[in-house]
């Protein structure tokens, strides 16, 4: 076998994906953990998922993440879906194991929750949390938070229709309501998460200012250099803290290299790295 057989090769699929940190963080874990593994990036285009990506892993590829827009589309393909990845309806790792075949996992809310626990030094149990957007993103990380037994979760979304919606499908795990951005309303929330891709387009959704107080910390699921329009928005409104989602990107990527490989890597030299390009 010669030597670049050896090497188990993973990536991640996205559309687009150009701008992914993904092969920085999983060659810097592949470093630490002295697995021998290669990480590339797949654009690959909705139509062409399912082809695609059934051809990668018939070429032997061991594993994938899974971006935008593609996250409801994996869990489709994937043979089987782990518990989390099954709550969601959201797939964003997939891995190649020779009795499940391709197994649909979701790593997003692990590496949400670890993010504001770990990192940030946050207490979820009984906090008034408001995430917007609901979409695929925001399908992985509901049943993590609501696991913390929050005191509510409210989300709102520019469609009200999809948030009402996602509200139910979780109901079962907590007190968790939806609606429109125009129905939100006082008092302050102790947690408002930004789970919409507005921010991709430079837009920012137009919210009641009441949502968000002095006692309010803010964290936008995207990440950027500078301020995004979400955590611009929270600053001009006074939050007791505006977090960009570099720490959650992170932490998910340790949870899918775990499923992977069998080791959960060490992500303080990661996110040490990454703090240079926030
Ligand atoms: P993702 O996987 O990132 O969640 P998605 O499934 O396409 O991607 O969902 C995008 C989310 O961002 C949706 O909640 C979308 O709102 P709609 O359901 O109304 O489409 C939200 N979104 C996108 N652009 C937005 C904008 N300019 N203002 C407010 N919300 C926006």
């Amino acid at each position: 076998m010669n030597e670049a057989a050896a090497v188990d090769q993973y990536g991640v699929v996205g559309h687009p994906v150009a701008h992914s940190w993904s092969p920085f963080i999983h060659g810097m874990f592949a470093k630490s953990t002295a697995q021998n593994v290669a990480y590339r990036l797949f654009d690959v285009p909705p139509e062409h998922f399912r082809r695609d990506i059934l051809q990668l892993f018939a070429d032997g590829i061991r594993g994938l993440n899974v971006t935008l827009p593609h996250k409801q589309a994996a869990a489709e393909l994937v043979n089987d879906l782990t518990p989390r990845a099954a709550r969601a309806q959201a797939v964003n790792t997939i891995a190649f194991f020779e009795d499940t075949a391709l197994l649909g996992d979701n790593t997003d809310g692990a590496g949400l929750t670890a993010d504001l626990e770990r990192n940030l030094n946050l207490e979820l149990a009984d906090l008034r949390v408001l995430v917007l957007g609901a979409g695929g993103a925001v399908r992985g990380v509901l049943g993590p938070l609501l696991e913390r037994e929050l005191g509510q979760l409210t989300i709102a979304n520019r469609t009200a229709d999809k948030a009402l919606r996602l509200a139910a499908e979780f109901a079962d795990m907590g007190r968790v309501s939806g609606c429109g951005f125009g129905e939100l309303s006082g008092p302050a929330y102790d947690l408002v998460i930004n789970a919409t891709s507005a921010g991709l387009h430079g837009e920012m959704p137009l919210l009641p200012a009441g949502i968000v107080g002095a006692t309010t910390q803010c964290y936008d699921m995207s990440y950027g250099r500078g301020d995004t329009p979400f955590t611009r928005w929270a600053k001009s409104h006074n939050a007791a803290r505006a977090s960009k989602g570099w720490g959650m990107l992170v932490e998910q990527a340790a949870e899918s290299f775990l499923l992977w490989r069998g080791i959960r890597p060490n992500t303080r030299a990661v996110l040490d790295a990454l703090a240079e390009h926030a």
